[in-house]
């Protein structure tokens, strides 16, 4: 999109967003998934891909390793033979399926197919995606879909057993602090090692998480280090949340919704995030089984009545509560 000015001078360097600057080029710059990036590989040296369908996270490198392909087959021509569309597009499935086909039918420069990638597919409803059903079809003589989603399950079986699919997981932590090191280190930026563990808790697996927090935390002036990190991100330190779920579980409610109310109020984290924190970490905590299992339990409740609308706060009170009764 905007690799014009990657070659910048400094300033226009400083300014560009680095999600942008570091997408990856090709394969071999995609960092994790090792499995997937070898199959992969092997279709695009046999110059025959399938259809694909690319599953999980955001901030994985999904989109990623799709242009990657795309730079890969076509070279310098990858823009003219790679259309990139996004199927929660509100103008709707007709719109879409308009440009495929017109991508689909205008000239080919010499390529024996051109690649169409679907972004957020599971968007569409089933009706829909028995329309696109229909397209793959028509078109596959000369197009291969990549389809991208978060999850693989609200996909037709039709569809899914017309794809080679491909689960991306969560970047290991060792794979964020790799590629937060070596941007860090292309832009000069320095950091000490906890800002480095801070950057690869607070993204959880996700890359473009990292990437955006360390340029916001560069931004900062000195050294990118835990407190920065923690603050910009809007994280608790694993240690403030193990405190206050030690402290329910003790009895000490009132000590314990204090320090929620520091989370929420003071430091403006999300209801939703503290559970989520809450539970990445449970098993951390070093509660007995019995503990353990009533917090999940709690949790989970909590979780659905967030994600169902209800008052994040007053959920996060009442687990707090419930956990300090027994
Ligand atoms: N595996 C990876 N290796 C290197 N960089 C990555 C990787 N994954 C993500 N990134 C970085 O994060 C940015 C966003 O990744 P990408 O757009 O591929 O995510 P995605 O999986 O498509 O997410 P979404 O589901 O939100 O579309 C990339 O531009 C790149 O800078
Ligand atoms: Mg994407």
């Amino acid at each position: 999109m905007s690799e014009a000015d990657a070659t910048g001078d400094g300033t226009g360097g400083r300014k560009q967003v680095w999600i942008e600057k570091y997408r990856p080029d090709g394969l071999d710059e995609v960092v994790g998934h090792e499995d997937i990036i070898g199959r992969i590989r092997s279709y695009v040296e046999q110059d025959d891909i399938p259809h694909l369908m690319f599953a999980g996270p955001a901030g994985v490198g999904k989109t990623a390793t799709s242009v990657s392909i795309a730079k890969e087959i076509y070279g310098d021509d990858w823009r003219e033979n790679f259309l990139e569309l996004n199927a929660s597009d509100q103008r709707g499935i007709d719109v879409v399926r308009d440009r495929i086909k017109n991508f689909a039918r205008s000239s080919f420069g010499g390529y024996d197919y051109r690649i169409i990638f679907l972004d957020e597919a599971d968007a569409l409803t089933s009706d829909a995606q028995s329309a696109l059903r229909r397209t793959m079809e028509q078109f596959s003589n000369n197009t291969r879909f990549i389809l991208s989603c978060n999850y693989s399950s609200k996909i037709i079986d039709p569809i899914q057993s017309r794809c080679a699919v491909f689960r991306f997981s969560p970047l290991s932590d060792e794979a964020v602090a790799e590629q937060v090191r070596y941007i860090a280190g292309e832009e000069g930026i320095e950091y000490t090692e906890d800002g480095v563990d801070a950057l690869v808790y607070a993204a959880d697996g996700d890359m473009r998480k990292a990437i955006n927090a360390l340029q916001a935390a560069s931004v900062m002036g000195d050294a990118v280090d835990e407190e920065t990190v923690y603050a910009i991100t809007s994280t608790a330190r694993p240690e403030e949340v193990e405190a206050m779920v030690t402290d329910a579980l003790d009895g000490d409610f009132v000590a314990a919704r204090a320090k929620l109310d520091e989370l929420i109020t003071e430091r403006g984290l999300a209801g939703g995030d503290i559970i989520d924190q809450i539970h990445r970490s449970a098993w951390e905590f070093e509660l007995d089984e019995q503990a353990a299992v009533r917090l999940l339990d709690r949790l989970g409740e909590a979780d659905y009545r967030i994600t169902t609308g209800a008052n994040e706060r007053v959920q996060l009170e009442a687990l707090l509560a419930s956990l300090a009764l027994e």
